[in-house]
């Protein structure tokens, strides 16, 4: 049978759930010297691993070429998707949150605010829980850019230690959702190789 593939999101993620499968003392030789590789082999847990982009986590699982993925709650949240998310892994915590220029009363006057993002569907998402008429510009990275430059009034991004709002002159106005790392494993594999998958989550979660 062909091994379990596991997309993990490249970067910070990838480094982290590597650490998981040291704890569990598998072979990481090829993860650690991986080069430009993109499909590396754990031999020992009949594991295969694929680094991609988060979004791309995601259409891997649905799609079914990998069974599980390693991907950030803000990725899930934004770009949704079928699949199950099975096990929150703790790490790469952090917030979304509506951000702006310190001291300033993000709800006053009446004007329609615009709101830069990296993540129009969160950003949409939240207004229309709040019932609230806003305009969303997508930003693709730096999004601390946007009201600086007076193109919004607000943003919606991932806060981590803060330092970057801190660093030019914006605070955060309200706490959107946390965030962190999850495992999410294809609806079908779920069913066609249940053992083994149940198996692998639960030797992940006995090392969290
Ligand atoms: C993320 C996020 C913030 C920053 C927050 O950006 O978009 O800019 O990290 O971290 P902090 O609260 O610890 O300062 P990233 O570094 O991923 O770059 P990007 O904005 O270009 O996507």
């Amino acid at each position: 049978m062909r091994p379990i593939r596991i997309a993990l999101t490249k970067g910070r993620l990838e480094k982290d759930t590597v650490g998981l499968f040291q704890k569990l003392e598998y072979d990481c030789s090829e993860l650690l010297n991986k080069g430009r590789k993109l499909i590396l082999s754990v031999p020992d847990a009949n594991l295969e691993v694929v680094l991609a982009k988060a979004a791309d986590v995601i259409t891997y699982v649905e799609h079914g070429v990998c069974d599980l993925g390693v991907v950030g709650k803000d990725t899930i949240m934004e770009y949704g998707g079928s699949f199950f998310e099975v096990t929150d892994l703790g790490f790469g915590k952090c917030q979304f949150a509506l951000a702006g220029e310190k001291g300033k009363d993000f709800y006053e006057g009446y004007s329609v605010k615009t709101i830069a993002t990296k993540y129009p569907n969160v950003t949409r998402r939240f207004f229309e829980g709040k019932g609230m008429d806003i305009e969303i510009v997508k930003i693709e990275g730096s999004v601390e850019l946007a009201p600086l430059l007076k193109l919004s009034n607000a943003i919606v991004d991932i806060v981590e230690t803060g330092s970057t709002l801190k660093e030019n002159g914006l605070e955060v106005f309200e706490y959107v959702a946390p965030i962190s790392a999850r495992m999410i494993v294809n609806t079908a594999s779920v069913k066609l190789r249940k053992q083994e998958i149940e198996s692998f989550v639960e030797k992940i979660e006995s090392v969290l």
